[in-house]
């Protein structure tokens, strides 16, 4: 397998974030060919792949586009799929997982699909080589992806394996943590870099926080992860790898002028983060207090707030909510001048308890739920 041939590949992420890969993507210096909702599409190579899986902040997957064919159903599906030379990519001893998206009248579960291309490939690399791989839902090792669109598929390798976000360093995930791809994209959407100080109350596990630490000392987050399903690939090149993650790691900082402030109410939540940042190797740059967010040190030097509170729907925590949105609004009039101030919730109701005009409101999701990223600018001696 030529690692250095230009090959189509598909970077996923999360609805909303696209913009933000985006620009991740072309500040490596790699041209956007297509853009859509959830992914992007570059023409590179699997050694930019490496690169792309160690350094990408917003990305999901890594997808290395091998084949697209009409499809009319299962059977189909299995022939396309044999006739490919997987004997070049998987060898007997790698265990290979299938990871389907169908849409399509000719099947109705992805199940089923994954089983058929899984089939097809076990049947290939066994005739070729003599044995057959292992295979099941764990995705440590070899990742194929299937979409099926209609009468249309596509499959890719997926270079990622598991999806970027798992980063590695979220040990104890705490109530309700943001995935690490989103809190990246919300502090690219604030213009973060560093530079400025930035206070997370309500930092829950960290992840708002831990992200800005990486972002501030230039660390790729890959980094923090050592297995990655391009590194069971036949042809795999290991020296390649090696360099390229020496490369990245002298653009890191090792420290920082400023200091990264997170706060929570609750102790266990702070322990958590503390423990997650200490994993990530960020945690000499993030100030941690046990405090009401209202009780935020706010450094001398002006900069972000962002905060990310409950936003439950359940009856009886909204009369509470209610008032923790209009303190925030009051926190943010009172304590924050001078600062950019952001909300990240998925309850606009809450959100205009808040009582200060918005600068910007920014559509993220949440898993599967809306949510609004809202901006207000504190100036000082507004009142809002
Ligand atoms: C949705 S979680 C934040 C999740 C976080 N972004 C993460 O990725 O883990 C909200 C956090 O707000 C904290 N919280 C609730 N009320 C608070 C208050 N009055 N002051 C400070 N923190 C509070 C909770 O303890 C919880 O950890």
């Amino acid at each position: 397998m030529d690692m250095r041939k230009n090959e189509t590949l598909v970077i996923t992420c999360a609805q909303g974030v696209a913009d933000y890969l985006r620009q991740e993507v072309e500040q490596l210096g790699y041209t956007v060919q297509s853009t859509s909702d959830t992914r992007i599409e570059i023409a590179a190579s699997l050694h930019d792949a490496m690169r792309l899986n160690l350094t990408l902040r917003t990305g999901i997957n890594v997808l290395c586009l091998l084949k697209q064919f009409s499809c009319k159903g299962p059977d189909e599906l299995y022939r396309e799929v044999v006739s490919f030379p997987w004997e070049d990519y998987i060898v007997p001893s790698e265990y290979l997982s299938i990871v389907s998206r169908v849409n399509t009248p000719a099947i109705n579960n992805s199940v089923f699909a994954s089983q058929k291309v899984k089939d097809a490939i076990v049947d290939r690399v066994s005739e070729k080589c003599g044995s057959r791989p292992n295979s099941g839902p764990d995705r440590d090792n070899v990742v194929i992806n299937l979409y099926w669109n209609y009468d249309r598929c596509w499959i890719y390798l997926n270079t990622s394996g598991k999806k970027l976000s798992d980063r590695g360093y979220r040990k104890i995930p705490h109530a309700a943590p943001l995935r690490e791809t989103l809190a990246a994209a919300l502090l690219s959407a604030t213009g973060f870099d560093g530079s400025q100080p930035l206070v997370n109350p309500m930092c829950g596990s960290g992840t708002i926080a831990i992200e800005a630490a990486l972002i501030a000392l230039k660390r790729a987050p890959g980094l923090l992860r050592s297995n990655f399903g391009l590194k069971h690939i036949k042809g795999f090149n290991k020296e390649a790898w090696s360099a390229l993650r020496k490369e990245v790691r002298a653009q890191s900082k090792k420290e920082l002028p400023l200091r990264i402030i997170a706060t929570d109410i609750d102790e266990k939540a702070v322990l958590a983060a503390k423990k997650n940042a200490q994993t990530a190797g960020v945690d000499q740059i993030i100030e941690f207090h046990v405090c009401d967010f209202n009780d935020t040190p706010i450094p001398e030097k002006k900069g972000i707030v962002i905060l990310n509170p409950e936003y439950g729907y359940r009856l009886g925590k909204q009369y509470d909510l209610e008032e923790t949105y209009k303190g925030i609004g009051d926190f943010f009039k009172n304590k924050c001048a001078g600062f950019t101030g952001y909300i990240f919730t998925g309850n606009m109701a809450l959100a205009k308890k808040v009582g200060l005009r918005t600068s910007r409101r920014l559509i993220f999701f949440n898993a599967k739920i809306e949510c609004r990223f809202l901006e207000y600018h504190m100036y000082v001696g507004s009142k809002g």
